[in-house]
């Protein structure tokens, strides 16, 4: 996940990118490796009924909208974030249980131990989503409360916990819309090496059938991976998220070993569960040059390369697509054969988008003057026009709009699922209890009117899920930010529905967005 603003711990996926490019070549890892040149992401194939690229100038926001029937309004949330119960009925350590019980990693010392309490309280859950109206919950399945070791046999009881949860969810006739991996591997596997050693994809594959075994009888749609380049990034990178390593070569060879794990668990899936539709979700960020020169035009293909589809393009091309100047292939573990294994023909694309990225080129003295920059010469920033949510997010719902034509533009109208977007707001109940957050219904209704207009405009998208369901533990940021359409209170866990799920489930009942 790329996080932007001054005050924003999560470091940005764009920086990092470039950073790990300077740290190749600093530590002079790039000597054995092949220089070889990517071939172009190209390919696209426009399909007819969609409309071009539009300019800033011309766009504007549709003040009404209704959405095709049968669309999908839901919520998302992940394991981690709320379920709690971190050593109950027999659930296994995750990487997450590890980071955030070691002193210094998240914001005021906070866990997940507890988080929402989910585990516990999912009837209340499903009570709030009914009350707005959903018709889909995008939930993900905590790897180690099925494999608490990550192998082996299920956990039974882990099971029962996910199996009564879908149950409960199809009585109330909302969609269970399962994202098999959120980031909490369990710890075992990080022990045994982690994203990085080829086997975790061997592990994983056993893991998918698992549950498609388990609950592929009732679940008919599936996402293989959550944001698979923000928990690469960040975990192996950075060090910023679990399980908080940082270095170079561990995270070139996680992106390739999860790269797989793709492609094999989308087989595994397909052969256990034939009739399941099974996507994968992305961190995505539309990209704009900072100006209109050639050079700027060229940082933000290559900045969207990088951020967008560096898991996309393995999955439906069978190739990483253009970004860098050469691609590393012996650091990253690639083997004959892999990119044929990469390739998972998607039956959707799930999209997570929350700002813009501004890209441009590195200036020529700065190029010749350092290797790094010539290799990887982008600059990246976010937007700094639009207003900013509590985590420092510019708020810019063209984003949307962009990003979805982009996709549908470059893969032939794929089916999208818009499986997270939201914002942070710390408003908070006022002396009647009541939160009004006017500014969160601001942003969902102005980024649903974007989206709206992708859809007239030609794209195929078929669900949109708010982040998130309730207030929950946001990663290295802990309980501060509260991303919520119902508001919690972490010391008695009391769930209120904010005015913007109000909002919301009207919009849901109504099928429309209408003018504020
Ligand atoms: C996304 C994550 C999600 C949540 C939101 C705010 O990157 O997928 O778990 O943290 O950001």
């Amino acid at each position: 996940m790329q996080k932007w603003g001054p005050k924003e711990p999560r470091l940005s996926l764009r920086l990092t990118r470039r950073r790990f490019v300077q740290s190749l070549l600093g530590t002079g890892a790039v000597a054995g490796l092949p220089a070889a040149f990517l071939s172009g992401c190209s390919g696209s194939s426009r399909a007819s009924t969609v409309a071009a690229a539009v300019s800033p100038r011309e766009f504007t926001l549709p003040s009404k909208v209704t959405f095709p029937k049968g669309f999908f309004w839901g919520t998302a949330t992940a394991a981690y974030q709320i379920e709690g119960a971190w050593n109950e009925d027999g659930k296994g350590e995750s990487i997450w249980d590890r980071f955030a019980h070691t002193p210094g990693k998240i914001h005021n010392g906070e866990t997940g131990d507890v988080a929402c309490d989910s585990y516990h309280r999912w009837k209340e859950d499903i009570a709030l989503m009914r009350a707005m109206n959903l018709n889909s919950y995008r939930f993900s399945i905590s790897w180690p409360r099925i494999q608490p070791l990550g192998s082996g046999t299920a956990n039974s009881k882990g099971v029962d916990y996910y199996s009564r949860l879908v149950d409960a969810l199809l009585e109330a006739h909302i969609r269970p819309l399962v994202t098999i991996y959120h980031w909490d591997l369990p710890q075992a596997l990080e022990d045994a090496g982690g994203w990085p050693n080829r086997d975790t994809a061997a592990r994983y594959v056993d893991y998918v059938q698992v549950v498609a075994q388990a609950l592929g009888d009732r679940v008919t749609d599936w996402m293989l991976f959550n944001e698979p380049s923000a928990f690469v990034d960040l975990g192996y990178l950075e060090g910023t998220h679990a399980p908080g390593r940082k270095s170079l070569l561990d995270f070139l060879r996680a992106t390739h070993v999860v790269n797989l794990a793709q492609g094999d668990g989308f087989r595994a899936l397909k052969a256990a569960r034939p009739a399941a539709r099974v996507g994968s979700v992305f961190n995505m960020s539309s990209c704009e040059p900072a100006t209109n020169s050639e050079e700027d035009r060229l940082a933000a293909e290559r900045a969207h390369a990088i951020i967008n589809v560096w898991f996309l393009d393995p999955a439906l091309r069978g190739r990483y697509p253009e970004a860098l100047t050469f691609l590393p292939e012996t650091a990253m573990g690639i083997k004959s054969g892999d990119m044929e294994k990469t390739r998972a023909p998607l039956d959707f694309i799930g999209i997570n988008l929350y700002y813009r990225t501004i890209a441009s080129a590195t200036p020529t003295m700065e190029r010749a003057a350092h290797a790094q920059e010539w290799l990887f010469p982008v600059k990246m920033d976010g937007g700094r026009e639009g207003p900013k949510t509590d985590f420092g997010w510019e708020v810019w719902p063209k984003a949307l709009y962009d990003m979805v034509m982009r996709i549908t533009r470059d893969y032939n109208r794929p089916v999208i699922e818009i499986t997270e977007n939201g914002c942070s707001y710390k408003d908070g109940p006022d002396a009647k209890g009541v939160i009004h957050d006017a500014r969160r219904i601001a942003y969902h209704r102005e980024y649903l009117a974007a989206l709206g207009r992708s859809i007239n405009d030609g794209a195929d998208v078929r669900g949109y899920h708010a982040w998130s369901l309730m207030d929950n533990f946001e990663w290295a940021d802990g309980f501060d930010q509260r991303f919520g359409l119902a508001y919690v209170d972490f010391k008695t866990q009391k769930r209120t529905i904010k005015d913007s799920g109000h909002w919301y489930g009207r919009v849901a009942a109504e099928n429309r967005v209408g003018s504020a």
